[in-house]
C-alpha cells in the first residue's frame, strides 16, 4: 500500500508513521509536512531512510495533486492543532484546516484515492461536568473555538465531497491524545517539562475541566482498523474511557516526580474553555473490533514522563519559546482558591 501521510512530522502523525512501518513492513510511506513550529523532523529520524519526506504545504494544490496521483491512500493529520493559538491568531487555522483539507479533497476526488480524515471530538462542543451523556456519531456539531470550528468545517467538507462526488472517505473524531513526541505547548508535556525544570504545573481556571485521555498508539491502531475495515462515508468516534479532570492529571504527575499533591499553580483560564469531553466509542468497538491496549492511564503517563526525561534534546529548544508565548498571551498566576 502506498500511503500519503499529511502532518507526519507532528505528534500523532509521526507516531502513526512509526507504528505503520513497525507493523506493516510493505507500506510505502510519503510524508507531506510544512514543518510549522509544531513539526519536528527529528521525530522521524529512526525511519528517515524508509520514507519519502516532502517539505510542503497541504494548501499547495499543484503539489498535492502530484503527490496524491502516486498513492492509494491519504491519511490526513496535518492541522493547526492548539486551541490557545487559535484564540490569539485564528487565520492559520482557517488556511490549513479548511483550505488545506479542500486541496486534499480535490486531489483524492480526481484520482479516486481512499481518504481518511483525522478529526477531534471538540467539533461537538462540550458537556456539563455532571451530564451522564457522552458524544456519539450522531451528536450535533457545536464547536466553541476557532480551532474546533475549523476542524468542524473540514469534517463537513469531507461529508459533502463524499455525498456529492463519491469520494471514498472516512472520518474519525478522537479524544485528547498523550504519549511521546507531543509538542510542549500541550497540557501534559507542558507540565512534565515544567516539573523536569523544577517549575510548578499550571492549571487553567479551577482545574475541574475534564478531558477523555487516550494513548496515541491506541488512536493510531483505531485509524488502521478504519482503513482496513471501516465503511466508506462513516464517521467513527475514537476514545478509551479515559475521563479525568485536569487537576487529577497534574496530581498524578506530581506523584510521579515525588512532589506534594498541592504543589501547582492556578493560572488565567482559557477564553471559552470547554468544560468536558467524553466519547462513546461503541460503534468502533462493536463494528470494527477495536479495543485500547493501554488500560491504565497512570502507567501510560509514567512511560510518557520517562520519554520526556530521556529525550530532552527533542523538546528543550521549543520550551522557552512556548513559555514566552504563554506569557505574551497574558497568562498569570491566580491566588489559590
Ligand atoms: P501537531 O500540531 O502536533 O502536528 C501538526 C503537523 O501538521 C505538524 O507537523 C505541522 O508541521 C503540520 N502542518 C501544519 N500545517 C500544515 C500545512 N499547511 N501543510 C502541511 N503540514 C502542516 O498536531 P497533532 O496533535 O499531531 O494532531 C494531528 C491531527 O489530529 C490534527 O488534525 C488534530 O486536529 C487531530 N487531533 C488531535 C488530538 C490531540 O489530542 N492532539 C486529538 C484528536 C484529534
Ligand atoms: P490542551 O492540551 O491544550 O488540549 P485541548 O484544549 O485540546 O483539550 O489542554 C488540555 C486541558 O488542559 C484543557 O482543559 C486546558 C488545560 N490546560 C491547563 O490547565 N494548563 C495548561 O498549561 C494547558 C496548556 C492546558
Amino acid at each position: 500500500m502506498r500511503v500519503l501521510v499529511t502532518g507526519g512530522a507532528g505528534f500523532i502523525g509521526a507516531n502513526f508513521v512509526l507504528q505503520t512501518l513497525a507493523e506493516r513492513p510493505d507500506a510505502q510511506v510519503t510524508v507531506l509536512d510544512s514543518l510549522t513550529y509544531a513539526g519536528n523532523r527529528e521525530s522521524l529520524d529512526s525511519v528517515a531512510d524508509r520514507i519519502d519526506f516532502v517539505h510542503g504545504d497541504i494548501a499547495d494544490l499543484d503539489l498535492v495533486d502530484e503527490l496524491v496521483s502516486g498513492v492509494d491512500t491519504v491519511v490526513h493529520f496535518a492541522a493547526e492543532s492548539h486551541n490557545d493559538n487559535s484564540l490569539s491568531d485564528p487565520w492559520p487555522f482557517v488556511q490549513t484546516n479548511v483550505i488545506g483539507t479542500f486541496s486534499l479533497l480535490q486531489a483524492v476526488r480526481r484520482y479516486d484515492v481512499r481518504y481518511h480524515h483525522i478529526s477531534t471530538d471538540e467539533v461537538y462542543g462540550d458537556l456539563e461536568l455532571d451530564d451522564p451523556e457522552r458524544f456519539t456519531e450522531s451528536t450535533p456539531y457545536n464547536p466553541s473555538s476557532p480551532y474546533s470550528s475549523t476542524k468542524a468545517s473540514s469534517d463537513l467538507l469531507v461529508r459533502a465531497w463524499t455525498r456529492s462526488f463519491g469520494v471514498r472517505a472516512t472520518i474519525s473524531n478522537c479524544s485528547n491524545n498523550y504519549g511521546p513526541f507531543q509538542h510542549v505547548e500541550k497540557f501534559i508535556p507542558r507540565q512534565i517539562t515544567n516539573l523536569i525544570d523544577g517549575v510548578r504545573p499550571r492549571l487553567y481556571g479551577s482545574g475541574t475541566n475534564v478531558r477523555d485521555w487516550i494513548h496515541v498508539d491506541d488512536h493510531n491502531r483505531a485509524v488502521w482498523a478504519i482503513l482496513d475495515r471501516g465503511r466508506i462515508g462513516q464517521t467513527y468516534l475514537i476514545g478509551a474511557d479515559g475521563e479525568l479532570d485536569n487537576r487529577a492529571v497534574v496530581q498524578m504527575l506530581l506523584a510521579e516526580f515525588g512532589r506534594e499533591s498541592d504543589d501547582f499553580d492556578f493560572v488565567t483560564d482559557r477564553a471559552g474553555h470547554d468544560l468536558r469531553y467524553a466519547i462513546d466509542s461503541t460503534l468502533l468497538r462493536t463494528e470494527l473490533g477495536w479495543e485500547p491496549q493501554f488500560h491504565d492511564f497512570r502507567d501510560g503517563l509514567a512511560a510518557t514522563v520517562q520519554w520526556y526525561r530521556e529525550n530532552e534534546s527533542w523538546w528543550r529548544r521549543r520550551k522557552e519559546a512556548v513559555e514566552h508565548a504563554y506569557a505574551a498571551q497574558g497568562e498569570r498566576t491566580l491566588p489559590q482558591p
